[in-house]
């Protein structure tokens, strides 16, 4: 039992990139080699959560939960190697866990609040050193509310809403970017929403008139706009960016933890960016409502609009 333990927390240890971690990793292999010897064929198990030669790698964020949970079983099960990303590490771990256990792909779980961009920072610095490839990459995690309602900011100024569900992750693709182009044919999804809400670029951070639905409204139109520019700038790379609104009020913890009624299953938002991960003819730059092609808000054709969020963007982020 203490073996399977120690295992565990090496597994979780070793994967947050920091250099503190590898530091505890370092005493927790030290420890478990003066604590038993019997201890050595668990831990050279240990390091089988890395790609087999051939294998594709797939980037999940938010896979501790809801959707992402579902996306990061499908993609095991097509036989990739699985980086789950959340901040709950057992949640993680179980997923891990439970990707292995189907016995066709691996996975290893990342720990990054998106709330923090020295957090994303680590988070894609760790990505970049120890993967050399990157076969899809879906921006998942998100947020519907702050933890008190109000208006939040995050450890970095901005408000809350804003930096997990946009910024983050613009950061975070720009780190990664050279990988999926390494590795195209690639794919990235964005999972935007359906709730979207023009940016106003006189007020991003919601200083007046702040409500959560338009934090998150807001939020989830400026991974569109991303979306779209980022199609066209990788236009002839073979990496195939789209982005979506995967299934209203789905059976998650996003919608009931609110005290809201699903009206749809977590299979259903599955398929839709299943869709984009796979087939072979969907092209690329397209907003999707579950499976359908469709237009999104306004705003998300506007190239001026769409210019100044990327700048805005690049300057709150330091995006390469
Ligand atoms: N549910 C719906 O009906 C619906 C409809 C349209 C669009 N969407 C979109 O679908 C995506 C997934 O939603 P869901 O319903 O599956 O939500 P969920 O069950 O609440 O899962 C959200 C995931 O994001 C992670 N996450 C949240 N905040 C984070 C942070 N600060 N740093 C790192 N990870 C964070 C969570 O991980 P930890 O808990 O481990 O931090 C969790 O894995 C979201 O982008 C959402 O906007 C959902």
């Amino acid at each position: 039992m203490a073996g399977i333990e120690l295992i565990r927390k090496i597994k979780i240890t070793d994967v947050e990139g920091a250099p503190f971690a590898r530091t505890k990793v370092v005493a927790l292999f030290v420890a478990a080699l003066m604590s038993t010897s019997t201890l050595t064929a668990p831990l050279a198990g240990a390091q089988v959560s890395t790609p087999r030669p051939g294998q594709q790698v797939a980037l999940i964020t938010g896979s501790t939960s809801g959707l992402g949970h579902e996306l990061a079983l499908r993609l095991g099960a097509m036989g990739m190697h699985v980086i789950v990303h959340g901040r709950n590490r057992e949640r993680g771990m179980e997923v891990v866990e439970e990707i292995e256990s189907q016995g066709l792909g691996s996975a290893r779980f990342y720990r990054a609040d998106l709330a923090s961009f020295e957090q994303v920072r680590a988070f894609g610095d760790a990505i970049l050193r120890d993967y050399e490839r990157l076969d899809v990459l879906i921006n998942n995690a998100g947020i519907a509310r702050t933890p008190g309602g109000g208006r939040t900011l995050s450890e970095d100024g901005h408000e809350l809403v804003f930096q997990v569900n946009h910024l983050s992750h613009f950061l975070l693709t720009r780190m990664l970017l050279p990988r999926l182009v390494e590795s195209a044919p690639s794919r990235l999804v964005n999972v935007s929403s359906g709730a979207q809400q023009p940016i106003d670029f006189d007020d991003v951070m919601l200083e007046n008139g702040f409500s959560g639905g338009r934090a998150y409204a807001q939020s989830k139109l400026a991974q569109i706009l991303f979306t779209f520019d980022l199609a066209k700038e990788l236009e002839g790379s073979g990496v195939i960016v789209n982005t979506l609104h995967p299934a209203t009020y789905m059976d998650t913890p996003m919608v009931t933890a609110g005290g809201g009624t699903p009206r749809a299953t977590v299979d259903e938002g599955a398929d839709a960016v299943m869709q984009l991960v796979t087939s072979p003819d969907i092209g690329s730059g397209g907003y999707f409502l579950g499976l359908r092609r469709a237009r999104a808000n306004n705003q998300a054709y506007d190239e001026e609009a769409r210019g100044k969020l990327w700048a805005l963007s690049e300057e709150l982020t330091g995006a390469p």
